[in-house]
């Protein structure tokens, strides 16, 4: 190993002592490899089986915690007690290295693209119409808010059931935690909407909800981490900004979860600025990492393609994550390690077929990185490879 590498590769404790032993996180990644009911195929177990050593932990793909929250088709479901069997079977494939598995939880909320088409419902925080969906959004209910939070907190001991050692909470990437956060989408004037607390209190009840199960069911060494995207701009259309999202940090800082993972696309994204208010033109991660101070591990992502953008992120983070880097090139990780970094390969040409992609995979290529990094090559055969409808 190139020794000026050797700090990616020391332990990390978690506040819960919990140890990993490299600073590398694999990035949640919603691959398709799923049911179109969410249970998991041998495509899943395949894609973390020829990855379960491509960090020291590794997170799935969004998981739904309700049968009203398909965004993807073939994402994964974690919404019923019958998909406990298949989710027993991917935490195992995950944990065959040895490494930590995280099922990251989730409701896309007005995401929930499939549930329209299949239910002619697509719920959110508050009944309204945007103009980039082509439907309705209807708002929960307060019953219903109850019970989506009483949902994530079942879907947490369902993960913690399959052998799993921990849950992402994922309140980033537009979704129903952060559409409850955001001023565009939470309209509502009862406990759950109107002031920067009330928007904030979906967020941090399913976060304590969840912590409590841990409590309740002896689990101390079982990781909560909390995903969100920190600030929600869009040219003039403001959701929520960087000042807002520190809030919120601080809140779920101080309910003890192990990790906070921010979510950031585009070039050098894991280093970006925020756009406006008090801390314009700082790193946002640098800001988080000295509002948490310790007491919390912060995971940076976004644009991590490298070893030397790995190393540079901890910086400004405790752990890195790597997304489109491993679904690419599974032994990035084993490359730097083995001072062979400049083998890292992100084309696909010829070994596609290697790198154990859900046949669904491709519809989800959307989200690949776009920074230049990855070869055309690689989008182009990515596309050829579209399953027919
Ligand atoms: C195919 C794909 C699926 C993704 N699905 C999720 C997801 O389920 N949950 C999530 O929090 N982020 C998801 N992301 C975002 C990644 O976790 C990561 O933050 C993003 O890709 C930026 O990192 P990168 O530039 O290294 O790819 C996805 C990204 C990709 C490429």
């Amino acid at each position: 190993m190139n020794s000026k590498y050797k700090k990616l590769f020391e332990e990390v404790t978690f506040n819960n002592g919990v140890k990993i032993d490299t600073h590398f996180a694999m990035a949640p990644m919603v691959v398709a490899g799923s049911s179109l009911e969410g249970d998991v195929t041998e495509d899943d177990i395949n894609y973390f089986k020829r990855r379960a050593d491509a960090a020291s932990m590794l997170i799935t793909g969004a998981a739904t915690v309700s049968e009203y929250g398909n965004a993807f088709g073939y994402g994964l479901g974690n919404y019923r007690d019958e998909q406990l069997e298949g989710l027993t079977q991917l935490a195992t494939a995950m944990k065959s290295k040895g490494n930590k598995a995280i099922c990251q939880i989730f409701h896309p909320g007005r995401e929930s693209r499939v549930t329209f088409q299949q239910r002619g419902v697509a719920y959110g925080p508050s009944s309204l119409e945007f103009d980039f969906l082509e439907y309705p959004i209807t708002g929960l209910t307060e019953e219903q808010v109850e019970e989506v939070i009483e949902q994530f907190v079942k879907a947490a001991e369902r993960a913690m059931d399959a052998g799993f050692d921990g849950v992402e909470v994922h309140g980033a990437n537009h979704y129903l935690i952060q559409q409850f956060f955001s001023k565009l989408s939470n309209k509502r004037n009862d406990k759950w909407g109107g002031s920067l607390e009330k928007r904030a209190a979906f967020a941090l009840e399913i976060t304590k909800r969840v912590k409590e199960l841990a409590a309740r069911r002896n689990k101390k060494d079982f990781i909560v981490g909390y995903r969100i995207s920190p600030e929600e701009i869009h040219g003039d259309v403001v959701g929520f900004t960087l000042d807002e999202a520190l809030y919120l940090i601080d809140q779920v800082a101080e309910l003890g979860v192990d990790y906070i993972h921010t979510s950031l696309w585009g070039a050098e994204a894991y280093k970006s600025k925020a756009r406006m208010g008090e801390h314009e033109g700082e790193v946002i991660n640098q800001v988080i990492y000295e509002l948490i101070a310790g007491r919390t591990k912060l995971i940076a992502a976004g644009d991590i393609l490298s070893a030397d953008a790995a190393l540079d992120a901890l910086n400004y983070a405790d752990i890195v994550a790597l997304a489109s880097a491993v679904i690419l090139d599974p032994e990035m990780k084993q490359k730097i390690a083995n001072g062979q970094e400049d083998d890292i390969n992100f084309d696909v040409t010829g070994r596609y077929e290697e790198l154990d992609l859900p046949k669904n995979f491709p519809i989800m290529m959307l989200g690949l990185n776009k920074s230049g990094k990855i070869p055309q090559a690689t989008f182009d055969y990515i596309k050829s490879a579209m399953p027919k409808q």
